[in-house]
């Protein structure tokens, strides 16, 4: 939930640092800094507020020269936003920047100040730089870290420098995300790769548990007991554009219009003859045919995504699925064993509940298939069976493309699990797949949309609080709808199944309070459409997303967007619809003069539990 950055070569350090954070700020931004060696001196600037805040410092207090360093931008967790709690942190001879939660600092800091330590920051992160000075007596910077992290519970991602070695750079990591980039006579440590992207694309994981040195003969990698090891280096997919707006005036905004190809980009990856084939990643029609229960668990939009799927497997392939949040399943000892199928969904591949959740399963016996965005993330790695969906670098917080590739890769899954328990035949297989495969065609149409999107936003600009109502596949996305919208407009908002409203929620319900109702579903449209009327009695203002041709009574809807999915059958409507949606939170938020990028308090891989 924050992000390190770490550079050792010729360039100007505080440029390449300042250029990473940039790059990393959707990973948490309330404070950032950069600490430099000048000489055989570290200097260190940093500040509360964003990376802007940071750079009016620095041409406030001079910027560091240098050509090695460390970074950070903070999403914080122990300690309030404040220039004394910002990164990176010193103490003695050692300078860290850290990302995640150091579970045992407390315990650590009263050893800690037992010893003479003072403290500057509420942090857990400065009780590491302590630690590592407290061990670092022989001048041994590999030997101070390894005792170090002996003593370490929780996560950590850290980039170290220690004053007595100018062009050195060490990093670690566990439970948190580190990458090594390898230039030419130049390296580097980052969160996630865009940080160094437009330097080199040859990088290597850290796994858990392992150390890296930069140094001016190269890059060393290290187990955690200071032992060398090899590691693999690999070429990054992603080029320098994908890590930029190219002329869009948000990430959001260029991540939705990326939807139709990476979607077409997805299916196709995941589709042979004209079928889903799932052969390449290990996962056979025997296999499909096994399992007696599906569990999808995840976290946020990957979780709404889950629910879509669960419809969509149930209806077809006629297995139970459960969908459960990833931080209550890890914890309510599940149900779930060797004939299960758990399916953990994740964009970034790295989300803390979700890695606990499948690591859980694993143990139980269950076979886990991940769907994730990042290749080589923790959670592809750690997972039986691995969908890569294709949906490129996402850098907006607010999930849009990685939501759309997931269900549509699940669908195909769906798909596939109906074919093989004989649910449906080749035919209803291949019919199936075709119509999915007319979907980014669909989703570019509503994509043009935008202007009505852009109005249906204007009429909410206003509102405090407001509600989505649907059934079925229309509830899936109402779920979806509802975050997206509350998570970058800071408009509260509920989504709730149509029919449970009258349950008890009715009663907030009174004049001009917004009910965003999704009425594609065919099968159920009457009842949804009561259920609008009843809303509309007590006074709501009943905004209607519906399918091309849907006629309501008079009186039952103030606005209306009525979408054309030509022959698209009703459980894949969710696919192109979910981007009207996206669109009217992404507008609602610009509109109430927030950063949709950068929504406040959120940070876009929650690496910390
Ligand atoms: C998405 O808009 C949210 N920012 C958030 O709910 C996100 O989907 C969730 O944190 C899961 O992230 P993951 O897909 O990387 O695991």
């Amino acid at each position: 939930m924050c992000g390190i950055v770490g550079y050792l070569g010729q360039r100007d350090c505080t440029e390449v640092l300042m250029d990473g954070l940039e790059k990393l700020e959707y990973r948490g931004y309330d404070s950032a800094g950069i600490a430099v060696f000048e000489g055989r001196d570290i200097k260190t600037v940093k500040t509360r507020g964003k990376l802007t805040a940071m750079k009016e410092k620095l041409e406030r207090e001079g910027r560091p020269q240098g050509h090695c360093g460390i970074g950070h931008t903070r999403w914080a967790t122990h300690g309030e936003p404040s220039d004394a709690n910002s990164h990176p942190h010193s103490n003695g001879r050692v300078t860290i920047v850290h990302n995640g939660i150091i579970e045992n600092y407390a315990e650590l800091k009263q050893f800690l100040t037992e010893q003479g330590y003072t403290f500057l920051s509420q942090t857990d992160s400065e009780v590491v730089a302590c630690l590592l000075d407290y061990y670092y007596s022989e001048r041994n910077p590999l030997h101070a870290i390894t005792e170090t992290l002996k003593e370490l519970r929780g996560s950590y991602a850290l980039g170290i420098i220690f004053k007595d070695f100018p062009e050195r750079v060490y990093a670690a990591r566990c439970g948190s995300p580190l990458i090594v980039g390898v230039g030419q006579g130049e390296s580097f440590i980052a969160s996630d790769i865009p940080a160094f992207l437009k330097y080199t694309k040859d990088y290597v994981l850290l796994e858990d548990n392992e150390i890296v040195r930069l140094d001016t003969e190269g890059v060393m990698f290290f187990d955690v007991h200071g032992i060398q090891i090899s590691k693999e280096r690999r070429i990054a997919e992603w080029d320098v554009e994908q890590a930029q707006k190219c002329g869009y005036p948000h990430y959001m905004l260029k991540e939705i219009h990326e939807q139709p190809g990476v979607v077409q980009k997805t299916l196709d990856s995941l589709t042979k003859d004209g079928i889903p084939d799932f052969t390449d990643i290990g996962l056979t029609d025997d296999m499909l045919r096994g399992f007696n229960k599906v569990f999808i668990t995840a976290c946020g939009t990957a979780m709404y995504a889950g629910i879509v799927a669960k419809y969509a497997i149930e209806k077809l392939a006629r297995v139970p699925v459960a969908v459960e949040i990833a931080s209550e399943f890890r914890y309510m000892d599940p149900i779930v064993g060797e004939n299960d199928l758990v399916i953990v969904v994740s964009q970034s591949g790295e989300t803390a509940d979700t890695k606990a959740a499948l690591e859980l399963a694993k143990e139980r016996g269950a076979k886990t298939l991940a769907v994730v965005n990042v290749k080589y993330s923790a959670i592809a790695r750690l997972a039986d069976i691995c969908i890569n969906t294709l949906a490129g670098l996402e850098i907006a917080v607010a999930s849009t493309k990685a939501y759309s590739v997931q269900i549509a890769s699940l669908y195909l899954l769906a798909f596939r699990f109906a074919y093989a328990r004989e649910a449906i035949d080749a035919d209803e297989l291949k019919r199936l797949t075709a119509q999915l495969a007319k979907t980014p065609e669909v989703i570019q149409n509503i994509i043009d949309r935008c202007d009505e999107c852009q109005f249906i936003a204007s009429q909410l600009v206003n509102t405090e609080t407001l509600f989505f109502i649907g059934r079925g596949f229309d509830y899936a996305l109402s779920l979806e709808g509802s975050l997206k919208l509350k998570e970058i407009s800071y408009i509260h908002s509920e989504a709730y199944a149509a029919g449970e409203l009258k349950h008890g929620t009715i009663s907030l319900i009174e004049q001009n309070i917004p009910v965003i109702t999704i009425a594609t579903q065919s099968h159920i449209i009457e009842k949804t459409i009561s259920n609008m009327e009843e809303v509309k009695a007590r006074g709501a203002f009943v905004i209607a997303i519906c399918r091309k041709g849907t006629t309501f009574a008079d009186g039952t809807v103030d606005l209306k967007l009525e979408l054309d999915f030509g022959e698209l059958n009703d459980m894949l409507v969710p696919l192109p619809t979910v981007c009207a949606l996206q669109l009217i939170a992404y507008y609602s938020s610009i509109l109430r003069g927030n950063d949709p990028d950068k929504p406040r308090n959120l940070a876009k891989s929650v690496t910390t539990e």
